[in-house]
């Protein structure tokens, strides 16, 4: 079974993409569809990185925790919401710190918002960082518009038929670009 793992970025109190990433845990549990392990940034509550982890004296043990569980993943669901147009700080602080280690990482977004778009700005960023440092895109983001609504607070969907399938198709595309990593020479 593939080894997938969920980035939580938001590490806002009252945060609202969080019930989306416990969505996706649970979907993905009770599917049977993978090993999947939630990463939590605002439970890590990480410093700012001054520097990447391969040049970092003294690492935190949790900072080589988390490296360790994105490095061992075969894909990465992120869970972001939309700050300004753009990605959380917290996000960016662990996308550097593992530069390396996205290389050829398939990776598939969740955008958040509260407002009508579902954070269809923030993919732009997102995703040019990453293919910036060589990691597999998956396209067709799972965009969730009006998040308070869309999810309640444990994260059960007020449409779970509807979410259900849009969900089954990002992660069954996760699984063919993992499929297809196979494939790729080194
Ligand atoms: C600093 C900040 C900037 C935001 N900018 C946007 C934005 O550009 N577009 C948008 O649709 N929502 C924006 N929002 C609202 C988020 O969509 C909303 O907080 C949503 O619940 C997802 O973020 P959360 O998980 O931190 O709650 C912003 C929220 C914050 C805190």
């Amino acid at each position: 079974m593939q080894k997938l793992v969920i980035i939580s970025s938001s590490i806002r109190d009252g945060r609202k993409s969080h019930r989306v990433a416990l969505y996706v845990l649970d979907f993905i549990r009770q599917n049977t569809i993978a090993d999947v392990e939630m990463l939590d940034l605002r439970e890590y509550a990480f410093p700012l990185f001054h520097e990447r982890l391969k040049y970092q004296e003294s690492p935190l043990p949790e900072v080589i925790e988390f490296a360790e569980k994105v490095r061992s993943a075969d894909g990465v669901i992120i869970v972001t919401p939309e700050y300004n147009g753009g990605y959380p700080a917290s996000l960016k602080n662990v996308i550097d710190l593992l530069t390396d280690d996205w290389s050829r990482k398939p990776v598939a977004f969740v955008p958040v918002s509260d407002g009508p778009f579902g954070g269809s700005q923030v993919v732009t960023s997102l995703q040019f960082t990453l293919w910036k440092i060589g990691a597999l895109t998956v396209p067709g983001p799972l965009r969730i518009p009006d998040v308070i609504n869309a999810f309640d607070d444990s994260g059960t969907p007020s449409d779970k038929p509807a979410m259900d399938k849009r969900t089954a198709a990002l992660i069954n595309q996760l699984l063919r670009f993992i499929e297809s990593k196979k494939n790729m020479q080194d």
